[in-house]
């Protein structure tokens, strides 16, 4: 069917949906379209007996910033396969996931539900999750479409951006998850460059046109300020129903401001997407079990997790009596191990007791004390106390949790809440043979405690499976292999966002391109935990970079070794780095990342493809990529601050030659 057999008044409120979470049917005459949140597992909303809404319980998988920890394309897409059954249960059609806005200021509320600081991180983690979830028959939305890096004033503020920026940067992992071709994208709240994302006609041209989108755009729930200039830019549907802003349209319309072609390619749209859900419910059915979606859940949980700081104190041994302490520890509601707002799941499974796991896995005895001294309130500070004295080991769980980190809110600052703070350092005092577990959805400033504990492991808000993929960290049946995707910054005041993000009306990217490592690698800044770090019980060692060119290509090759420990699982990343360039260009840009298992005392071969296009920077003397004739160097290692194997290329006349190995 298409616009034209619809009657005007049929399309003008089909593309202003029909309540909360679905498109308008005309009572069957076209099909309707169920969508639900969010990035870390479905949140169906219901009515229960008394009329009032509530969450149904769906598997809570690790948020998007520990499956990005993961480094791992196949967790991703198992993700999105997995979630396609929690759909499918449900009877959703479209998962309004994944987010994929890069993340420049740690702050930012939803920085959990995002991947990376960098977008080839970001985009091709989106690819998969996409493709996982469409393969299954079911719908992805892309968003917040786009710079949509903060909550403040979120509905309003404009982000400032230069064109080289937006495209280098915040359109790139939009352009990379493009290619999953997902049926739908969200507009952001914000505003870009003074301009509505929702009315950015320049933006959804860029979505369509250059990205190759061909589904709908949907619009942030009340992201609309006037349904005419959004339908005029591009916005197909606007989501929730909101009557007022129907009414005004017919208004519009039945005033000529807005053409029959403008609503006719909005209407289409919706009709097509429709059509696409239909045509995928005929096919669908749900193929894991909820078992097997929680161990999808504990994979990524494993995978993700990111092994910060360890002075030799893990992984604990069987045996070894342990205090466990933190409020994150105890089993309780989901708001301890994941983000607030849309994207907070209500998990399906039983609440986990890390002191339980913990002592049924190590075979010793294992003490449980709240311990906090949270807002005044003395918990069993004393017993946590007695018991980090007593015990061999004091594994203190801290974090935010969805009070601090949240939709709709920024956080105040990037250090740990004052009271956990304090009783990190308490309880360090008393036994250094203490280990944080940081349940955090962005960087946390760790340096008031630092110093004072043994080892760090990040979980992140790493899902329901969660406690079962801490503990096997901990104890060592799983070798962690999660890497950063955001750098933790020494404190906030190093963050170039800290100083252009205050204002109400306008945030100011005025680092441009230098987002995440780029900035601090470029002006030298020391940090407290480097972009793509991570520990490993064992150790790799890289070797033997060859470069093969031919014409525009490249073939970089190299050998990993697993040299000392158990198997384990290591991520390889590639950087570029122009030598003398005519253009700013950051110290050094990711091209390439690659995780794979290694035995121990194995090599590993690891091999990555560069074009022309990796070497390129958007240009805006032409309006276009450019990659400029000259030096670049290739740089190989675990993480942006570990380069082990470097080698120097040349570009020329379009082609790329070998020159030397660099050091
Ligand atoms: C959020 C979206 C979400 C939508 C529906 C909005 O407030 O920004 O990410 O999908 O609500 O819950």
């Amino acid at each position: 069917m298409t616009a034209k057999e619809l009657s005007v008044e049929e399309k003008l409120r089909l593309i202003c949906g029909q309540d909360s979470w679905h498109t308008v049917d005309f009572d069957g005459k076209i099909p309707g379209v169920c969508m639900s949140d969010g990035p870390v597992g479905l949140r169906k909303v219901a009515v229960n007996e008394k009329g009032e809404w509530y969450d149904q319980p769906s598997v809570a998988y690790p948020a998007l910033h520990v499956l990005a920890n993961s480094w791992s394309r196949e967790c991703a897409r198992e993700m999105g396969e997995a979630l396609a059954d929690d759909c499918k249960e449900k009877n959703v059609d479209i998962l309004l996931a994944p987010g994929v806005n890069v993340k420049r200021n740690p702050l930012n509320g939803r920085n959990f539900e995002y991947l990376s600081e960098d977008p080839l991180l970001a985009g091709t983690l989106a690819y998969e999750y996409i493709d996982g979830l469409q393969s299954k028959g079911v719908g992805a939305c892309l968003k917040h479409y786009y710079v949509n890096n903060l909550e403040y004033n979120r509905l309003d503020q404009s982000s400032e951006v230069d064109e080289r920026t937006l495209r280098e940067i915040y359109l790139k992992s939009f352009e990379l998850a493009c290619e999953a071709k997902p049926i739908s994208a969200m507009c952001a709240y914000n505003r870009i460059n003074g301009v509505f994302a929702s009315e950015n006609e320049k933006g959804f041209r860029i979505l369509r046109e250059e990205f190759g989108f061909d589904g709908a755009v949907i619009s942030d729930w009340g992201a609309v300020h006037d349904r005419t200039a959004c339908a005029k830019a591009g916005l197909d549907l606007e989501m929730p129903y909101s009557e007022g802003n129907y009414n005004k349209l017919v208004a519009d319309y039945k005033a000529g401001k807005i053409a029959d072609e403008e609503v006719d390619a909005c209407a289409d749209r919706v009709l097509k997407l429709a059509e696409r859900c239909e045509e995928m419910r005929r096919t669908r059915k749900v193929e894991r079990t909820v078992e097997e979606r929680f161990a999808v859940a504990r994979k990524i949980a494993e995978e993700g997790i990111v092994l910060l700081k360890n002075d030799g104190i893990l992984p604990l041994e069987k045996g070894q009596s342990i205090a466990v302490s933190g409020d994150f520890a105890a089993p309780g509601d989901s708001a301890k191990i994941a983000g607030g707002g849309s994207a907070l799941v209500q998990w399906r499974g039983e609440r986990f007791d890390l002191a339980k796991i913990l002592g049924e896995k190590l075979g010793g005895e294992v003490r449980y004390a709240r311990a906090f001294w949270e807002r005044g309130l003395i918990c069993d500070a004393r017993k946590a106390m007695t018991d980090a004295a007593e015990c061999d080991v004091n594994v203190i769980c801290a974090g935010t949790g969805a009070g601090i980190e949240t939709e709709g809110r920024d956080r105040e600052d990037m250090r740990l809440p004052k009271w956990e703070e304090e009783s990190i350092r308490r309880l360090a005092e008393i036994n250094p043979n203490t280990v944080v577990v940081l349940f955090a959805g962005s960087a946390v400033d760790v340096s008031a405690w630092e110093d004072c504990v043994a080892g760090i492991v990040l979980a992140g808000f790493c899902g329901e499976r969660g406690g079962e993929a801490v503990t096997e960290i901990l104890t060592g049946e799983v070798n962690p292999s999660g890497k950063l995707s955001e750098t933790f910054p020494c404190c906030f005041e190093d963050v170039p966002a800290s100083s252009t993000d205050n204002d109400p009306c306008v945030a100011r990217y005025e680092e441009g391109i230098d987002v995440g490592y780029r900035y601090y690698d470029t002006y030298g800044f020391e940090v407290a935990y480097p972009f793509g770090f991570g520990l490993s019980y064992s150790e790799f060692a890289y070797s033997g970079l060859k470069v093969k060119t031919s014409g525009d290509k490249a073939e970089v090759s190299f050998s990993v070794k697993n040299v000392a420990g158990p198997a384990g699982k290591e991520v390889s990343q590639l950087y570029i780095r122009p030598i003398a360039s005519y253009v700013h260009r950051p110290e050094k840009e990711l091209k390439g990342f690659v995780k794979q298992e290694i035995a121990p005392g194995k090599t590993a071969k690891v091999k990555f493809a560069l074009t022309l296009k990796d070497f390129a920077y958007y240009s805006t003397a032409v309006d276009g990529w450019r990659t400029d004739d000259g030096l670049y160097e290739i740089l190989v290692g675990a993480s942006s601050r570990d380069i082990w194997l470097q080698a120097l290329v040349k570009i020329e006349g379009g082609k790329i030659s070998f020159v030397k190995e660099t050091d």
